[in-house]
């Protein structure tokens, strides 16, 4: 052999494996079109005609199945044969490179390319070992459920700088400013890597932080920020960890009033019962920064984190896995929170994720029934859709100020189911003063009607009814009240001495 030849194989073997099998760490690096990549590993090791291995993202490491090789070609499966959401890869290996199709049910198949190492992604840093459990003091902020606008539903990775200034000038010139819509959110794929001393960087779509929050904030308005305690998140991109101190100054820096603190890429590190103190450690962070940031935790409502939420200084934690902008789940998450009411209060609030009102996939009277719920749940009211281009209806549904005070109410407190029958629900929420929001909801394909009476909400005698959608006075509320619900639509009243 050759003195090249030689290094060439010793360069092979170190980086995973003889460069005549499959052996090996294969990294594909596909790009986001801001400057960053997404990274996916296929760690494979070959035997005869056996292959074995996992393939890992920046969220995961799952072990693969059904592993075989034939001379240059290979094949494996993310879950058994009779797991009907499996998907096929199917490669070739070319010297250091493979070429893989990759079929899942329902989906056109994609293609990839992936090389022997390095990679980064694949490798996790060292532990930290959480830390001990203490009370975070509440921030004082978020007395009433926070109101703004996020990113993630509507454009997903396609934000950047000029996006979000046209945002802000839309929030503020829409009536949706003032209406009480405050924040405005960039949730993931703003991050790049962090420089030589530690501090997280932005990527191309975000050239500068700190004047973007100024320009949001000329407005009138502030702006929120979006990061996870993993070392990548949910996206891919740069995470907090081992950086919570350095990211909550920097924030802090920049003029941020906001953080969403997402899970992902932080269950690689850590075990769900850990948790509670890793949002601990961002809760301890964002305290002593010297400047008032909301502390959104979204951990898609595990280990019951309405019981713990407040205690690591959230003021808001999302209670379930993410919203689409379809009936289906809009109803599935916003009938489902019932039994969280009562960890619902002034500062600390449930979160059934954001807003798809105006996203397109559902009818007006379905969004209204979104925006019913969600203000009966007292939950954060963060529109996800493209405020530059609303529906007269949009516009109407987001800012209706009946609606909107019922979510608002300084009471804090989270309305509840309290009859169902069939399709039709009734949930009550009390506000301040002593009245009562009544929704009556219809969740059947047909119209549907329904009597309620005074006594089951103590408002017999001198109560008023007042229609937030219709916004008319109904005049006093006698013994009962009739009303007649369209399908998937909902009655949304005010009940006040
Ligand atoms: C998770 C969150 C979403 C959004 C995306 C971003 O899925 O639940 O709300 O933040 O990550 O990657």
């Amino acid at each position: 052999m050759n003195r090249i030849a030689l290094i060439v194989t010793i360069a092979a073997l170190s980086i995973g494996g003889p460069a005549d099998t499959l052996t090996g760490r294969w990294v594909s690096r596909v790009p986001n079109n801001d400057g960053t990549f997404r990274e996916t590993i296929f760690v494979l090791t070959q035997q005869g005609t056996a292959l074995t291995g996992a393939i890992i993202t920046p969220t995961s490491e799952q072990p693969f199945v059904d592993g075989a090789a034939d001379g240059d070609t290979f094949s494996f499966a993310s879950a058994p044969a009779t797991n009907p959401r499996r998907t096929l890869y199917r490669g070739t290996r070319t010297g250091d490179t493979i070429a893989l199709t990759i079929a899942r049910p329902g989906r056109l198949d994609q293609t990839l390319s992936a090389d022997r190492g390095p990679d980064s992604a694949g490798r996790l840093p060292v532990r930290a070992e959480p830390p001990a459990l203490h009370p975070v003091p509440d921030n004082g902020l978020a007395r009433t459920p926070p109101m703004g606008w996020n990113s993630w539903n509507h454009f997903h990775g396609q934000i950047d700088d000029a996006t979000v200034r046209a945002i802000a000038d839309a929030m503020a010139s829409s009536g949706m400013k003032d209406a009480g819509y405050t924040y405005v959110n960039i949730d993931d794929t703003w991050e790049q890597a962090r420089d030589a001393n530690g501090r997280i960087t932005t990527n191309r779509k975000f050239p500068n932080m700190k004047a973007l929050a100024d320009y949001v904030h000329s407005k009138g308005l502030k702006i929120g920020i979006y990061s996870s305690p993993g070392p990548f998140t949910c996206a891919g991109y740069e995470g907090s960890y081992g950086h919570e101190m350095d990211d909550a100054r920097t924030y802090a820096e920049w003029g941020i009033d906001y953080l969403k603190y997402d899970w992902c890429g932080a269950g690689r590190m850590y075990k769900d019962s850990e948790m509670q103190a890793i949002y601990q450690k961002m809760g301890d962070a964002l305290r002593t920064v010297g400047r008032p940031i909301v502390y959104s935790l979204c951990q898609y409502g595990r280990q019951d984190v309405w019981k713990w939420g407040a205690e690591v200084g959230g003021n808001l934690w999302r209670t379930t896995g993410d919203i689409s902008d379809n009936w289906d789940s809009m109803t599935r998450i916003g009938f489902g929170q019932d039994e969280l009411g009562p960890y619902a209060k002034p500062g600390h609030f449930n979160d059934p994720d954001m807003l798809e009102i105006g996203n397109g996939g559902m009818s007006d009277a379905e969004y209204r029934t979104h925006m019913s719920l969600w203000a009966l749940l007292s939950a954060p009211l963060l529109a996800g859709n493209d405020l530059r281009s609303m529906t007269p209806e949009t516009v109407k549904i987001l800012t209706n100020r009946d609606v909107i005070a019922i979510d608002q109410d300084l009471l804090g407190r989270q309305g509840r189911r309290v009859r169902k029958d069939g399709d039709v629900e009734i949930w009550t929420k009390p506000l301040s003063g002593g009245a009562t929001a009544i929704g009556v909801f219809n969740r059947s394909a047909s119209e549907a009607s329904t009597t309620l009476r005074c006594g089951d909400f103590q408002a017999c005698g001198g109560h008023r009814i007042r229609d937030l959608w219709a916004q008319a006075d109904r005049g006093a509320f006698g013994e009962t009240y009739a009303v007649s619900i369209p399908s998937h639509g909902v009655a949304l009243l005010r009940v006040s001495k």
